[in-house]
């Protein structure tokens, strides 16, 4: 079978390279795919269609027989290339647009969160921006306030006081910086605690749980600074227990996917629930509607099962069918290799060099992400072309690492960083760090 996973950052170079390896796979093909999905291996080929061109997408799915599509980023989905897709009875995995709005409005998610009773920091929606700010009046307490729609996770603002509350309220309705993503806001009560990431596959009837992740969403060590995409994550996360587990399952997962059938948009696909582990508990902050990036990378290298086995199960209500997936039980790190400025402005084209060097290191993959490849004019006289692989984006790479230890796993994944460099490339030097006082909680 051949399959298409649609977009171009490090968790569509990691779903490649994972669907790549399955024995039920031809050829897969990345739109629009990085310089790592481009050099990966023979069996996967970059094509230059855009995530949001689904009239090019359905073209090009039936011109190759594309059996299986799997769509990385959130931006598609919630623009319905789910439902497009399924109107040409073309098989692809993922949420239809109506159950992507669980990522698409924080106002819906919220809504859900209610009826299924899930815990979650309290809240208010307001559409004006004058009630917004009368709200405020009498409240100098802490509060997240948030644009209502997608905002490549710029628009969450965590507010101190009632000077910091007002300013994100300029921001999202008088400046509308948003645009339309701010036509609602929300204000929650702010969470304490530790973040965790439980990503879920189902097919509305079943939940498969994967293995949680923590995320680093700060920019800089120590979480601080702004927040970005994810600067780096590592899988197993230990601040999460089997039992802790279970609790989610129960109390988190299972209602949402019930309430999310009771409103008649039934969610198929993966369920990424952002977690606050607080003092009563664990907590929604957010759910997204596809893997995390960079959650997914240290996931899926710890994946022993076919993850095509499991995306068809999905597709035809078949999840219960199958076995629990396999996991390697070694810990994996994921270091992200940043552009000078990001999450700010950043520039491209630079190129990166000691890439060969990091690939040959053991038990260590390099995923990319926003790379892209330049070719040089044939030489004059021998035609051979020169290829250079350049930074594209703010986040770069994901240097990806297995160990036996979380330490050892740390140690392989900055091992693999230090051959790596370009101009004004950067990571967060800590990544992991957090799981060592529950690791050794644990081992007490
Ligand atoms: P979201 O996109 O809703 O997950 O928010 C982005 C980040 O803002 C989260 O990863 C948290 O670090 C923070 N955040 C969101 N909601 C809350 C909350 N209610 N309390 C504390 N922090 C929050
Ligand atoms: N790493 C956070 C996200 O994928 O939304």
């Amino acid at each position: 079978m051949n399959v298409l996973v649609v977009g171009s950052g490090g968790r569509e170079h990691a779903l490649a390279w994972k669907i790549a390896s399955s024995e039920r796979v031809n050829r897969v093909f990345v739109a629009p795919g990085n310089a790592g999905t481009a050099t990966e291996c023979n069996d996967i080929e970059n094509v230059p269609i855009s995530e949001l061109d689904f009239p090019a997408l359905i073209k090009f799915a039936k011109q190759n027989k594309v059996g299986l599509t799997v769509v990385g980023p959130e931006t598609p989905l919630c623009a319905g290339i789910v439902d497009a897709f399924n109107t040409e009875q073309l098989r692809i995995f993922g949420p239809d647009k109506s159950a992507a709005q669980l990522e698409g409005s924080k106002s819906f998610c919220k809504e859900i969160l209610r009826r299924g009773s899930v815990p979650t920091a309290s809240y208010n929606v307001f559409t004006g921006g004058d009630e917004a700010i009368s709200f405020l009046q009498n409240r100098d307490i802490p509060l997240v306030i948030k644009a209502d729609g997608l905002a490549a996770g710029k628009g969450v603002f965590v507010c101190n006081n009632k000077n910091e509350s007002m300013e994100a309220v300029m921001r999202i309705k008088k400046r509308r910086e948003f645009g339309n993503a701010g036509d609602k806001i929300i204000f929650e009560e702010k969470l304490d605690g530790e973040e965790v990431s439980i990503m879920a596959i189902t097919d509305g009837k079943t939940i498969l749980t994967l293995q949680p992740a923590q995320d680093h969403k700060a920019a800089y060590d120590d979480d601080k600074g702004p927040n970005t995409g994810g600067m780096g994550a590592y899988s197993p996360a230990p601040v999460v227990d089997s039992k802790m587990l279970q609790w989610i399952e129960e109390r988190i997962l299972v209602p949402t996917v019930y309430t999310m059938n009771n409103n008649n948009t039934p969610f198929k696909g993966v369920l990424y629930a952002g977690l606050m582990i607080t003092k009563q508990g664990p907590k929604v902050l957010e759910f997204n509607v596809r893997f995390g990036d960079p959650e997914c990378q240290p996931i899926l290298m710890r994946l022993q099962s076919d993850i095509v086995e499991i995306f068809e199960a999905v597709i035809d209500g078949q999840l219960d069918k199958i076995n629990m997936p396999k996991w390697d039980e070694r810990i994996a790190v994921c270091v992200v290799m940043a552009s000078k400025g990001y999450p700010d402005e950043y520039k491209k084209g630079e190129e990166i060099r000691g890439l060969k060097d990091a690939a040959n290191l053991p038990n260590t993959k390099i995923f990319h992400a926003g790379t892209v490849i330049k070719e040089s004019k044939p030489d004059q006289i021998t035609g051979n072309i020169e290829t250079q692989i350049l930074t594209n984006g703010g986040r770069v790479l994901g240097i990806t690492a297995l160990g036996e230890t979380i330490a050892d796993a740390k140690l392989a994944a900055y091992s693999a960083v230090k051959k790596i460099r370009w101009d004004g490339a950067w990571c967060r030097k800590d990544i992991s760090d957090k799981a060592n006082k529950h690791f050794k909680a644990a081992n007490n």
